[in-house]
């Protein structure tokens, strides 16, 4: 007998049970893994910030598989911080749409979210026009559905030091946080925070195990994306610009026929590139490494737990250093600061680990603002620069080289012409450093050198690629008339439309009238597909060619000046119902050629500003005025 035994808790395990135990979720919209990248960071200083907070951090499309499971996980959350880029044309990245759409432009909810305490952050570039749109848009509807902003929307500009946008929000958010998650009885200090260096587990392997290319896999969706590209090899290449240009354009046709990729008219191609030799032997050199190491790199320890310490990025396929030189590192931008951290803790030389040290410290923000952003040194120029510090592999692809990202472009061709191949039209990115170096762009080197199997039948270039699915469609009425604006390479998508009328046309379809404004320096150089151009006007596929030559006269004329000559026409275009398309530099040609139509409808339409403005945004929103910009 006997009363039962009270059941003795130790306090320690008590509070670990506790259901009330503070939860933070970190949620991030990323393409390029800037937002995913930060996210990261965070998720690592807060966990050593508040060991009794459990933190959690996933990608938004991750979080929950529909709309009804968002609604359940964000009824739930007491506390979150979204990490959100804006991108393209002030769009949320591919995860964050699904979010995004729903979130933002569904019925109307009503005020439910009042549990919620929450922070934005947001990652754009102050060059385009929809500055941290989407960062900005969270932002409020949260606060209009009745969450609580508990620190102001940080909006970071990748065009200058986004680091030190994120420097400058966390010191804002770390405050606000002390508040709400520390314990009101707690009156210790919190611990001042040095971050660990990340770094993997790595094996070395004595025998290369044979090249396997396992990459076959696609998403969860069904389909490939940057995760899971999937192989195609170079068919067809050639220059698009004569011998007396001083620039190149490189037309590239990636053969599809074996690996079962599909397309539309108007889609964009992921293709992961990869860097130069010389650029990868330079690299070799540096890090003192024979390229034939061979190695594995693991994010778990050797009984399959996860490592402690900061989280880490998938690792990729154990392979030599040369290939992971190659296919997996960002060795051509200027390297983070985070980056020089750990280059510094692999100094041999004190000097040189102090600088390192400056570069990436408060005091020395100016300094690396000037000497390594605004001069464009890269990561292999910091390591040419250093040579003491030579960071171990697992350190190097953890904490000091990003992963090579893949590179979006224009399809420029139609799966209805060209169902077995995909056109990219890309302009070699070729430029002189303030300093005096020559950058050279990753990805447009690559397809400049790529070797198609029409030129060599055994050793010819392949890249990993994907098809990313766009809304840049030709009217579902091929009757309406259309109007496409796309200087330089803005003209790719457009060469895809016009061969897919040409197609339509041949099977017997009435097409509408079609006109093209298109831009180049000069006749005799860069006038790109110009023979194409003008058999599609022998065709009566293009109704209209408008070419404005930007360095033939003594004036530069643009497409925008173009359009501007024929205002009553696009006018009397738009009240046919035609559509209009824009393509091309995002920066500077879509916002003049915007203002330049806006001006075309207030005149002609007798409109006042504000009436134009609608009447533009309307046209947006009806699909009738697309842009393909970047
Ligand atoms: P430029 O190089 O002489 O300045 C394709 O790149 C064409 O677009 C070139 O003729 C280029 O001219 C032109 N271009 C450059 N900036 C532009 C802008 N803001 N609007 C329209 N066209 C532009």
């Amino acid at each position: 007998g006997g009363t039962p035994k009270k059941l003795i808790v130790p306090k320690r395990q008590l509070s670990m049970l506790n259901p009330d135990k503070k939860k933070v979720t970190i949620i991030y919209g990323t393409q390029t893994s800037t937002s995913e990248g930060l996210a990261k960071a965070f998720y690592n200083e807060a966990i050593e910030r508040y060991e009794k907070v459990q933190f959690k951090v996933i990608d938004v499309d991750d979080y929950a598989v529909d709309d009804d499971e968002y609604t359940e996980r964000l009824k739930r959350e007491t506390y979150a911080l979204f990490f959100f880029s804006t991108y393209g044309d002030g769009e949320p990245t591919d995860n964050a749409a699904r979010f995004f759409k729903w979130f933002t432009e569904g019925e109307d909810r009503g005020i439910w979210l009042r549990q919620l305490q929450y922070g934005v952050f947001g990652c754009g570039n102050k060059q385009y026009e929809h500055f941290n749109k989407v960062a900005r848009v969270l932002d409020e509807k949260l606060a209009e559905q009745g969450a609580k902003r508990f620190v102001p929307v940080g909006l970071g500009d990748d065009d200058h030091l986004i680091e030190d946008d994120f420097v400058a929000w966390k010191e804002l958010v770390w405050p606000e946080l002390d508040r709400l998650l520390r314990d009101r009885n707690d009156k210790t200090t919190p611990t001042p925070y040095a971050a660990t260096i990340p770094e993997y587990r790595v094996v070395f392997h004595e025998k290369p195990l044979p090249p396997v290319f396992g990459r076959s896999l696609t998403n969860r969706r069904g389909v490939h994306d940057a995760n899971y590209p999937i192989r195609a090899n170079v068919a067809f290449k050639k220059e698009l610009h004569t011998p007396e240009s001083d620039r190149s354009c490189t037309h590239v046709e990636f053969d599809i026929s074996s690996n079962g990729l599909k397309y539309e008219t108007g889609d964009h191609i992921g293709v992961l590139c990869e860097n130069q030799i010389e650029v990868v032997e330079a690299a070799e050199r540096l890090l003192g490494l024979a390229p034939d190491t061979y190695f594995a790199l693991h994010d778990t320890k050797e009984n399959g737990a996860p490592l402690s310490g900061p989280t880490l990025p998938p690792p990729f396929p154990a392979c030599t250093l040369r290939k992971a030189l190659t296919s997996y590192a960002d060795l051509l931008n200027a390297p983070k600061k985070s980056a020089l951290l750990a280059l510094a803790a692999h100094a041999s030389d004190p000097k040189e680990a102090d600088r390192l040290k400056f570069l990436a410290s408060r005091d020395g923000k100016d300094e690396y603002a000037e000497w390594i952003f605004a001069s464009k040194r890269s990561l292999l120029d910091i390591l040419e620069a250093f040579p003491s510090a030579k960071p171990p592999l697992g350190v190097f692809f953890a904490a000091v080289a990003p992963r090579l990202q893949s590179r979006l472009y224009s399809i420029s061709s139609s799966p209805k012409m060209s169902p077995d191949r995909i056109h990219v039209t890309c302009a070699l990115v070729y430029e002189q450093t303030p300093s005096g170096r020559i950058h050279k762009g990753v990805s447009s080197t690559w397809m400049k050198n790529a070797v198609p199997m029409s030129e060599n039948k055994e050793n010819y270039t392949w890249a990993p690629i994907f098809v990313r699915k766009s809304n840049f469609r030709l009217p579902a009425d091929p009757k309406v008339p259309i109007v496409m604006i796309g200087p330089g390479t803005g003209l790719a998508p457009f060469r895809g439309f016009l061969q897919e009328r040409l197609v339509l046309k041949e099977s017997g379809t009435e097409l509408g009238s079609s006109t093209l404004f298109f831009g180049c320096r000069n006749r005799r150089m860069d006038y790109i597909y110009e023979d194409e151009l003008n058999n599609f006007v022998e065709t009566g596929v293009l109704s209209e060619i408008s070419v404005a030559f930007s360095r033939e006269g003594a004036n530069k004329e643009y497409v925008q000046h173009k359009l501007t000559q024929r205002a009553s026409d696009i006018w009397k275009l738009l009240l046919e119902g035609a559509y209009i398309y824009v393509c091309g530099d995002a920066k500077g040609m879509a916002q003049d050629v915007h203002l330049a139509l806006q001006i075309i409808v207030q005149e002609q339409g007798s409109l006042d500003s504000s009436k134009a403005t609608d009447y533009m945004k309307d046209l947006q929103a009806a699909g009738r005025y697309q842009r393909d910009i970047w």
